[in-house]
């Protein structure tokens, strides 16, 4: 455990104020303890108390938590519900003329829609799915930009018990086709293009390039939404356009009731190893996750204006903009584009129109604010914030502060949320009207959810020693399996060691107030801006150019993106020798990347070696070109290297 020391040192509490404890939908420490003691004295009648006030069923539950089948964990089963109707539906009575989303494109142009015309729509869309022959089960990958559409794609499925699986509009036709072909999806829902920085990118192509791959016979409808207006390709037999689909359909569409357990959504996420885990979520547990985070970490009120940055290909998109805020009957801000777009005061100035109130996004977007213009919030009118919050990724003390001070004025909590895709929804972050808040600690577990963190051995350490993070008991919003590969599931989530436990994959430690500090990642995966990257699927697609013999990625801090990429290459033919050779294959590397997995993936450094630094057993060292990459003196004992030399070469590699 002695690489995973802490070494933050952070000291400056912040104590809500007392207007915002007095108006907190949990308000004081005490409420919050009541809230875990009563987890704790009932574990699974704590949770049958909250799916029953919580959610809308058709037919109710009888049994809370089934764990016969471990780690295959059933919540709520026997009950019968639909997730879009209690997002939709369940508002028409008291606030259908409620505007439900407040959407920005990228030239600024505003359009709103109410809880009564998003019902509308997503109904009508829902009945278009229908008569593509298209129902509860099948998987539908949505490939669309940040809209309207998305959101009402998104619910539509929800709402005919279709299974879909959004791909973020900067992954490539490669990863869309992986995702495709491991989801064996029947249709595909895109745009003809997206815009964002006033640039246009396409998509449809992107998905005929996909599709063109080969092992898609499964796909019998792609239906294209029209964004930009520019001529596509069209293919009689598959295409169609959404407006084609959807005007003629009725604003009517019966929901159809599925069981608690009936997987809602895959989202592809990275893992350790190169292919990519479909992780899925049930219905139920994890609507129950999303909207009791918007209650108690979001502190939702009716008269919010809520607005979380992420786009809909992530998980938080899914979470904290296509279903915690709609189940809430919150008016949400959805926006289209970048936040640099005109300039990098464009998120302040759509706070200050839409009169946001609580604004949610990334650390690695707070970098590039402050950078880029750390005055520019002084010249909007902020004054409509009372909550701010992070997700993704460790947020430094230096950034924490700016966001505290310069746009929540010294008067906002900041929720610093730590969860992933397979959680859900949130587990450890503040509920701000209870607690006080500490720059770069994510604090407390929401009460019901049993963090911990453990040794190797899977025992739990008591003192400020980091360690591995777990959860040791199920919570309804979990993850229930990797489509298609139920031991995969239980090997990356369960692995023997941890007792049952959740082994979520980061490192943490926790300080004398029992707050968590999340240190990093354990296993083979990079934060990238926030996004998730495996090194085994960057070093895949680099071995998969034809001048590649093999390679080996690593992070390596990044000032903005949090951890940049380096990767380690060697070449089939010999190490060029020529510096400007060097640069320009490794330019094209770079791009092929991009090309090959997304703009995401691509390598900010490329340094070209012989070989690589192994064992003996032939494992490459990567703590190793960990230490090379960020200028490290190598301290470690290099005895077991089979080429020492390759160090040095390394070291001065371009
Ligand atoms: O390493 C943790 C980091 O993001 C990982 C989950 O990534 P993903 O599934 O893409 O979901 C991101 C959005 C929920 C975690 O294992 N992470 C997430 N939130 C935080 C964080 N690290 C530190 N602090 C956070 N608040």
């Amino acid at each position: 455990m002695s690489n995973i020391e802490s070494v933050l040192n952070e000291v400056r509490v912040f104590e809500p104020s007392a207007e915002f404890v007095k108006q907190a939908n949990v308000s004081g420490m005490q409420a919050y303890q009541a809230l875990c003691k009563a987890a704790e004295q009932d574990y699974p009648g704590y949770w049958a108390n909250l799916a029953r006030e919580t959610l809308q069923w058709k037919k109710p539950f009888t049994k809370s938590l089934d764990e016969s089948n471990a780690p295959f964990f059933k919540w709520f089963e026997d009950g019968e519900l639909n997730v879009s109707y209690n997002c939709l539906d369940i508002h028409l009575a008291e606030r259908a003329e409620k505007t439900a989303i407040i959407f920005e494109s990228d030239d600024g142009k505003v359009s709103k829609v109410s809880y009564r015309e998003l019902h509308g729509r997503v109904s009508q869309f829902a009945n278009g799915l229908k008569s593509r022959g298209i129902g509860k089960g099948d998987r539908v990958v949505i490939y669309l930009p940040m809209s309207i559409e998305a959101v009402v794609a998104m619910q539509a499925c929800a709402r005919i018990g279709a299974i879909h699986s959004v791909v973020f509009g900067g992954f490539s036709a490669k990863s869309l086709h992986e995702r495709i072909t491991d989801a064996k999806a029947c249709a595909v829902i895109t745009a003809d293009a997206q815009m964002r920085g006033g640039k246009q990118m396409p998509l449809k192509p992107i998905v005929d390039e996909a599709l063109a791959t080969g092992g898609c016979e499964s796909v019998h409808s792609v239906i294209v939404y029209r964004r930009s207006g520019n001529n596509v390709e069209w293919n009689d037999g598959l295409d169609i356009w959404w407006h084609d689909l959807f005007n003629s359909q009725p604003t009517h569409c019966e929901p159809e009731w599925v069981g608690a357990e009936h997987p809602l959504f895959i989202l592809y996420t990275s893992g350790s190893t190169g292919r990519p885990k479909g992780v899925q979520h049930s219905s139920a547990g994890y609507l129950l996750g999303a909207m009791l985070s918007m209650k108690w970490v979001f502190d939702y009120k009716d008269s919010d204006i809520f607005w979380c940055t992420a786009d809909v290909g992530w998980v938080t998109g899914h979470s904290y903009v296509a279903y915690g805020p709609l189940a809430m009957g919150a008016t949400q801000v959805v926006f289209e584009s970048v936040p640099t777009y005109p300039d990098a005061g464009r998120f302040w100035k759509m706070v200050q129109d839409h009169k946001v109130t609580t604004f949610y996004t990334a650390p690695t977007a707070i970098r590039s604010l402050i950078k880029l213009g750390g005055e520019l919030p002084k010249q909007y009118d902020l004054s409509s914030l009372r909550l701010l919050g992070t997700v993704g990724e460790p947020i430094n003390p230096e950034a924490w502060m700016w966001y505290y001070n310069t746009v929540g004025q010294g008067r906002c909590p900041i929720v610093d949320t730590w969860w992933q895709t397979e959680t859900g929804s949130h587990m450890i972050a503040p509920l701000p009207g209870a607690m006080p808040i500490k720059p770069g600690s994510c604090t407390l577990p929401l009460p019901g959810i049993m963090a911990s963190i453990v040794n190797e051995a899977g025992d739990e350490v008591h003192d400020q020693h980091g360690g591995f993070l777990v959860i040791k008991r199920p919570f309804p919003s979990q993850i229930r399996t990797i489509w298609g590969d139920p031991e995969r599931y239980r090997k990356s989530y369960f692995p023997e060691e941890m007792h049952g436990y959740y082994l979520a994959g980061d490192s943490a430690h926790r300080d004398d107030d029992g707050y968590f500090w999340i240190m990093g990642r354990i296993d083979d995966v990079l934060k990238v801006s926030g996004h998730r990257l495996g090194t085994m699927e960057i070093e895949s697609a680099l071995v998969a150019n034809p001048l590649v013999a093999e390679a080996a990625v690593v992070g390596k801090p990044h000032e903005i993106k949090g951890e940049g990429i380096v990767a380690y290459v060697v070449l089939k033919g010999s190490r060029p020798s020529d510096p400007n050779k060097s640069r320009e294959i490794a330019e094209d590397l770079r791009n092929w990347v991009s090309k090959t997995i997304g703009p995401i993936a691509k390598p900010d450094e490329i340094r070209f070696g012989d070989n690589l630094p192994k064992t003996r057993s032939g494992k490459i060292m990567r703590r190793l070109l960990r230490a090379i990459a960020n200028g490290e003196e190598i301290s470690q004992d290099v005895s077991t290297l089979e080429n020492p030399a390759i160090l040095d070469q390394l070291k001065n590699a371009i």
